[in-house]
């Protein structure tokens, strides 16, 4: 039976970190509403402490939903907690997500404290956290550039102080997929009490790797994976949502399955581009404009011939519009062909030669030849 791997949404709190990006309390709560309706496990829905207008934003969206678990951001201090837990009080399953830096660059440089002094803050913070909600996501920030040995010691004490998700971030997008996937497979071969707690992938996507280092961690153990709409977030953005899903879904023979309902996916990614005013680019995976328009000869006679020559997902499964063929220069026959005849002509072999030279001149005018301009191509034949 396929393992079940928990879609945590970050695009409320990493995602409108974005400069730019950032929505008032009713735009958040439709976005929340849409989550719950593509069937997400958790809304990161913002981080309290940071100013009134965010923790006023998790008090309502906790307010709209009712099945995903709403997670509120706090560093390892009691002030944020405290902060977190009033923000979350009218949410029907709730979780404190609290952590601190598990790398020597971030402890001396960032934290200027020892690791020791680390772990006794992270511990602190879960059991004050425990307090006031039974479930309890601790992060160890800046996970992927950590000492693994460390790692897995601060991962075993928060674990024992109560922790029930323990999330790995790769902060800085820094880590290659392989080596990501052996560090969450050191956590679980090495932290003995790791059955207790779900680990939990969140990657950054600096090298353009995010998405391929959350599979990794879902393939070596992890059993959360953290993700954004549109993978936008911090600087180069997180772990895109509708990749995951389509990667898993797509991939019977890893054993996995998500809650996503994937014929959500498009309208879920307009609705946050839209909102956020941050164009989706016309090549993204999944929800890009492109993502299913087929625009050189070779493609568009294979594709014509069998879809699934050229497209390994089905539009409809995502909720996009229908493939298209796109007439260029790149075109050849069999693409113009099929299109004069969806509009209404048909043409003889030899009428086709004709009318084929042609459209290559216009096309390398035009670049994109609409149907407006085949009604011209056409007039003299009619
Ligand atoms: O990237 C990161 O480390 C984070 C943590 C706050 C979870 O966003
Ligand atoms: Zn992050």
């Amino acid at each position: 039976m396929a393992k079940r791997v928990y879609i945590f949404d970050t695009t409320l709190r990493d995602g409108e970190q974005v400069p730019g990006c950032q929505l008032n309390t009713e735009e958040k709560i439709r976005v929340a509403k849409a989550l719950e309706e593509l069937g997400v496990d958790v809304i990161e829905a913002g981080f309290p402490i940071s100013s009134p207008g965010d923790f006023n934003s998790v008090v309502e969206i906790s307010k709209a939903v009712k099945e995903p678990i709403v997670c509120a951001l706090t560093r390892a201090k009691e002030m944020d907690i405290d902060s977190a837990a009033e923000a979350l009080r009218f949410a029907k399953r709730k979780r404190i997500h609290t952590g601190i830096g598990s790398s020597d660059m971030h402890i001396q440089y960032k934290l200027r404290t020892t690791r020791e002094k680390v772990i006794e803050q992270g511990v602190a913070a879960v059991k004050y956290a425990r307090k006031f909600v039974d479930d309890v996501e601790f992060f160890c920030e800046d996970a992927g550039r950590a000492d693994v040995v460390f790692l897995a010691q601060m991962v075993e004490a928060v674990i024992a102080a109560g922790a029930t998700v323990v999330n790995i971030p790769d902060t800085t997008g820094y880590t290659l997929p392989w080596q990501f996937g052996e560090r969450i497979k050191y956590l679980m071969d090495n932290v003995k009490n790791v059955d207790k707690a779900i680990i939990s992938a969140h990657c950054h996507n600096d090298l353009g790797l995010a998405t391929a280092n959350a599979i990794a961690a879902i393939a070596n153990g992890a059993r959360q994976v953290e993700c954004t709409i549109n993978g936008i977030g911090e600087r180069a953005g997180n772990t895109s949502l509708e990749e995951v899903a389509m990667i898993i879904k797509s991939h019977p023979s890893l054993g996995i399955e998500t809650g996503i309902n994937t014929k959500k996916l498009v309208p879920t990614s307009d609705l946050v581009s839209s909102l956020m005013r941050m164009p989706v680019q016309a090549n993204k995976a999944i929800v890009g404009k492109n993502a299913f328009a087929h625009s050189s000869g070779i493609h568009q006679d294979g594709f014509l011939k069998h879809r699934e020559n050229y497209e390994i997902i089905d539009p409809s499964d995502v909720g996009a519009d229908a493939s298209s063929i796109v007439l260029t220069a790149r075109s050849g026959r069999a693409a113009l062909s099929h299109r004069l005849t969806t509009i209404g002509y048909q043409l003889s072999k030899e009428q086709l030669d004709q009318v084929y030279k042609k459209f290559l001149d216009m096309a390398d005018q035009r670049k994109q030849i609409e149907d407006a301009d085949l009604n011209e191509l056409m007039a003299p034949y009619c």
